[in-house]
């Protein structure tokens, strides 16, 4: 297993989990965790032992955001040439799903992070929210964009534009987060959640997350035709036969992964 500075990693069966690892800065993003982060999530996806992937923090802060400190002195041209955000993109173009198992602080860049996520749960402690416009910023991590698509203009306008915390009840409220769970929960649920995940077939998994992110990036006629030709090529896979002849036969299907 490599050794990062930033990150903690292990794999539990067919779940990879992947800890930020900065408690003295809560976790804030630097470019150390960034190319930590996707460098570890990267081989993962590569590997087809690997069904789901859980991104967590610590108890207190999932991640309170871009690294001040690192961006403090950096000019506008250098933000632009230095894609210091751009390489999170590579996070979310994944084809494996990731789980958020978010406790604490997700601001930010933490938020972002999260939305990139396919599932999120969140700690009753869960903080979310986008304060750059408190810094004098924007969100640049994709945060106005995901939140005008996941939660709608309205809720997204009240965080991006006033900076305000939302707490976990009125994220799943606000549909941001997937579930919500006491905080001493949070990485038995995310554990739970990420094994279901991990033992389906995972071409109809790869299938099903691009089928999600499709809805989230074209029309619903492009992304239409996108989920028929999916749906149909799953057909053609022995993981779809066996789950059919398992139902049929009352046994729990056994996929093989293809
Ligand atoms: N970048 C760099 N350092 C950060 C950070 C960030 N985004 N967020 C927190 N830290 C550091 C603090 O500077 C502090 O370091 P210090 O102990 O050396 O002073 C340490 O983490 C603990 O934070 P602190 O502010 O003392 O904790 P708190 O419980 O009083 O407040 C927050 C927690 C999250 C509300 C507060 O830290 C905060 O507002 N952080 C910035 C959030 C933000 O604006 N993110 C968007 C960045 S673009």
């Amino acid at each position: 297993m490599t050794t990062y500075q930033a990150i903690v990693t292990k794999v539990r069966g067919r779940v990879a989990w992947i800890t930020l690892n900065r408690p003295e800065v809560l976790n804030a993003l630097n470019h150390v965790v960034r190319d930590e982060v996707v460098a570890a999530a990267q081989a993962f996806d590569a590997d087809t032992g690997i069904g789901a992937i859980v991104l967590t923090g610590s108890e207190r802060a999932f991640a309170a955001g871009a690294d001040i400190g690192e961006i403090s002195d950096i000019t506008g041209t250098e933000v632009l040439v230095s894609r210091v955000f751009d390489g999170w993109e590579a996070f979310a173009a994944l084809r494996t799903p990731v789980i958020a198992a978010v406790s604490g602080y997700a601001l930010g860049g933490g938020c972002e992070l999260a939305m990139m996520c396919d599932v999120i749960i969140a700690a009753d402690t869960a903080q979310f929210g986008q304060p750059e416009i408190t810094l004098g910023i924007i969100p640049g991590m994709g945060g106005a964009q995901r939140l005008v698509r996941t939660i709608g203009y309205y809720k997204a306008a009240d965080l991006v534009l006033t900076g305000r915390m939302m707490d976990a009840a009125a994220a799943e409220r606000a549909g941001l987060v997937s579930r919500v769970v006491p905080a001493a929960e949070l990485l038995s649920a995310a554990s739970e959640i990420a094994a279901e995940i991990a033992a389906r077939s995972l071409p109809a998994v790869y299938a099903a997350k691009a089928a999600l992110d499709t809805a989230l990036e074209t029309s619903l006629a492009e992304g239409l035709r996108f989920e028929r030709h999916a749906f149909a090529a799953l057909f053609d896979t022995a993981d779809r036969k066996e789950g059919m002849a398992a139902f049929r036969a009352k046994r729990a299907p056994e996929f093989q992964n293809r």
